[in-house]
């Protein structure tokens, strides 16, 4: 799978043919200047939750790309009020079949509201699997003992978490996620984009390396293969 990073926790990952966005915030991320939303494609975005670290640029490229939102009913029907015609609303422990191969919606332990402080109901995750490889994009979330579900019946190839702390889980926590995932390759996301949300890159790489995990951590706008 070809996966591009836009800075945060948006990535953009090729599946089955089709480009999947995640959590789109570009604009507001002084990071990720260098990014021109104009150049970005998806075929879906995909919306882990309400706050505005993971949606502020996702109706403005939906409009662009004619994308498809998947998110949660409320998020679907708040993009749906705002002129995206594509939307598809799940919710917790559900999942579909896509023309690039199926999603399904887990739990996140966080909160989850738009910028205005209306309800986007309940923060998620998404394991997606295209028939040849399965990956889980856990949103903003904290360590949660829901996430030993997810290798009972999923065969992780790789795993997005985040790592930067006060919103999140931090990096001693997403070591221990990748052993309830069981997944020794974890890509990093959620950290450096504000001064309480820094970490030491190489203190975080030893500490996966020294549980006999990897963990990647990207250049914004760096593309690599999965
Ligand atoms: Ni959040
Ligand atoms: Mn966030």
């Amino acid at each position: 799978m070809e996966i591009k990073y836009y800075g945060h926790s948006c990535f953009s990952v090729k599946a089955g043919g089709k480009t999947l966005l995640f959590d789109p915030f570009i604009k507001g991320n002084p990071l990720a200047a260098g990014i021109d939303i104009k150049d970005i494609h998806a075929d879906y975005i995909l919306i882990s939750h309400g706050h505005h670290d993971h949606t502020d640029d996702a109706l403005e490229i939906a409009k662009n790309c004619n994308s498809t939102i998947i998110s949660v009913f409320e998020i679907a029907e708040w993009a749906k009020k705002n002129g995206c015609d594509k939307t598809v609303s799940m919710n917790t422990g559900g999942s579909r079949e896509f023309d690039f191969g199926m999603v399904k919606l887990v739990n996140a332990v966080h909160s989850s509201s738009f910028k205005d402080g209306t309800y986007a109901g309940n923060p998620v995750g998404f394991v997606i699997n295209d028939g040849e490889k399965t990956f889980y994009f856990a949103g903003d979330t904290s360590l949660c003992h829901d996430m030993k579900m997810i290798p009972e019946r999923y065969k992780l190839d790789f795993a997005f978490l985040p790592i930067g702390s006060n919103f999140t889980m931090d990096v001693e926590d997403a070591v221990k996620a990748a052993e309830y995932l069981q997944c020794n390759t974890i890509i990093g996301m959620h950290y450096d984009t504000e001064e309480k949300i820094k970490i030491d890159h190489d203190e975080a790489r030893r500490n996966f390396n020294s549980r006999g995990r990897l963990l990647m951590l990207f250049k914004i706008g760096e593309s690599f293969e999965l």
